[in-house]
């Protein structure tokens, strides 16, 4: 058995939407542009992942609850956030071809040709120049760079630029069906801030002591420039988000905490270490006094799938100068010298990860094609390496003829499972075509109900990964496949 070398985005793209994962957004209309749709098994392993992080974060942690904001909220939100000032992406257009960039995403491009080129020197020093200019909000130094470096325009090849400019990605809409009574509200572009806003309502109503943690799951939007590969980069996205609100000073040993414990999740879920790293950020956003990307080496390469940052007290110390609210915590534990830490406003430390990255990164993994037989009966098997927790289905049930009484035990079976763990019944086509099916969408075991079972009540479970089979009592298949998908499994990992 061999397996074929890494997969292609296309092979990704096709296989999410012929077994019902991805679909692109309102298909029937030719699609909308970075907006996709998750099918009857991408929602499972949506939902899956989402429920894994969520207890990674409330169940396994005294310390962090959750909460579920609204997407709308008080436009004075984000000019205290900074997003309304802040929150841009510089972009370059072509003048030949007319297509538009952004300009960092270019000199990124760059810099990695550098690096397959053997020259990590020549990337370093590109980044790095790059992350000043941008810090120092130098866009003619960036145009100038582009130009120094040679970067020419994947349509036109031609370096005729225009200026670089700052694009806000923040979407805006009305509130209020009468003009005059209506005002300008944004669709938020980060969950986070839903988190901020709240920390006082959750800290005195849970009484919570600070180090403490907030987490919350949620859509966020950006009117992205360059919205490409699927679903790395869309509009309307997915995030899960954590504030760990903390005593000034500690942050930065909270940050290497959640650095190595949001790792070890990734781990935990089926990610392989060697397909992620840590990339520090080479600029700064605008409320970070530190930040680190975990990257995952997706098919176009290592790419940002969570970012830890942290944020000091810039956020909440601008919702109190803006609301005109305390946002403090007294904190009554003594120091070294006998006096209580006393008020003050909490630093954060922030865990980010998009859902739907989340999603790629492990659908990726899992996509495996390898040979399998020798000789004549060589042939290529596609399934879906999904860790069993995460899986849209966990066991199928398979008469295999459906005549003498195996379907209606069959379905016996399936019925007695399915409070248990999500479990499909199949009776149709023949049983190597069923497995197959169950492959293509990840479930990891197969129940097959034979003559013998009508005999001794006992049935075969195959396994996904191996092909194995083997035989167990009807009376033990509850525990037995229970155990292996249970989202425990997971987060015993962590
Ligand atoms: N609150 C901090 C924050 O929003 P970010 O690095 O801008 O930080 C965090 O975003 C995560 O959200 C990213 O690591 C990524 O997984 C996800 N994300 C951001 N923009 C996205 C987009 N356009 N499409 C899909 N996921 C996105």
């Amino acid at each position: 058995m061999s397996q074929l070398p890494a997969t292609s985005l296309q092979d990704i793209i096709g296989h999410a939407k012929e077994y019902g994962f991805v679909f692109p957004s309102s298909e029937i209309y030719d699609g909308l542009q970075a907006v996709y749709d998750y099918g009857q098994n991408g929602v499972e392993l949506k939902n899956n992942l989402k429920a894994a992080w969520w207890k990674a974060m409330t169940q396994l942690n005294d310390n962090i609850v959750g909460i579920d904001a609204s997407i709308f909220m008080h436009p004075l939100t984000w000019k205290a956030s900074g997003h309304v000032d802040g929150f841009n992406d510089p972009m370059i257009d072509n003048k030949d071809s007319k297509k538009r960039y952004r300009a960092d995403q270019l000199l990124e491009g760059k810099a990695e040709q550098y690096e397959a080129e053997g020259q990590p020197e020549k990337a370093k020093a590109l980044l790095a120049e790059m992350g000043r200019l941008l810090s120092a909000e130098d866009l003619n130094g960036v145009r100038e760079l582009i130009i120094t470096e040679n970067i020419k325009c994947a349509v036109s090849g031609t370096t005729n630029w225009t200026e670089v400019r700052q694009f806000n990605l923040m979407f805006s809409t009305q509130v209020g069906s009468v003009a005059e009574d209506s005002s300008l509200i944004y669709l938020r572009p980060e969950t986070a801030q839903g988190i901020f806003v709240n920390f006082l309502n959750v800290q005195k109503s849970g009484r919570m002591k600070v180090p403490f943690g907030i987490a919350q799951i949620g859509k966020a939007f950006r009117n992205e420039i360059v919205a490409r590969q699927f679903i790395f980069r869309m509009r309307e996205f997915e995030q899960m988000e954590m504030q760990f609100f903390i005593r000034p000073g500690t942050e930065m040993a909270w940050y290497e905490t959640w650095k190595e414990t949001r790792l070890k999740f990734h781990k935990a879920i089926g990610l392989p270490a060697e397909k992620l790293k840590f990339h520090d950020h080479e600029k700064l956003a605008h409320y970070a006094n530190a930040a680190v990307d975990i990257e995952y080496e997706f098919p176009f390469g290592f790419r940002e799938m969570e970012g830890i940052h942290s944020r000091t007290d810039f956020d909440l110390k601008n919702h109190q100068e803006l609301s005109k609210k305390k946002q403090q915590y007294f904190d009554s534990e003594l120091d070294e010298n006998g006096k209580p830490f006393g008020n003050y406003i909490p630093y954060v430390v922030e865990t980010s990860v998009g859902a739907d990255r989340l999603f790629l990164a492990t659908f990726c993994n899992a996509y495996t094609v390898e040979t399998v037989g020798e000789g004549e009966n060589e042939k290529q098997r596609t399934f879906l390496k999904l860790h069993p927790a995460l899986a849209p289905f966990k066991a199928a049930v398979l008469p295999l003829v459906k005549k003498d009484g195996l379907a209606e035990k069959a379905q016996a079976i399936a019925n007695s499972l399915k409070s248990s763990f999500r479990t499909t019944y199949d009776d149709g086509a023949a049983i190597g075509k069923r497995y197959t099916r169950q492959d293509l969408i990840g479930t990891p075991f197969c129940i097959v109900i034979d003559y013998q079972t009508m005999e001794d009540d006992t049935v075969t479970i195959r396994h996904r990964d191996t092909m194995e089979q083997e035989r167990v009592a009807i009376s033990e298949l509850k525990e037995k496949i229970g155990y292996e998908v249970a989202v425990e499994r997971i987060l015993e990992a962590i």
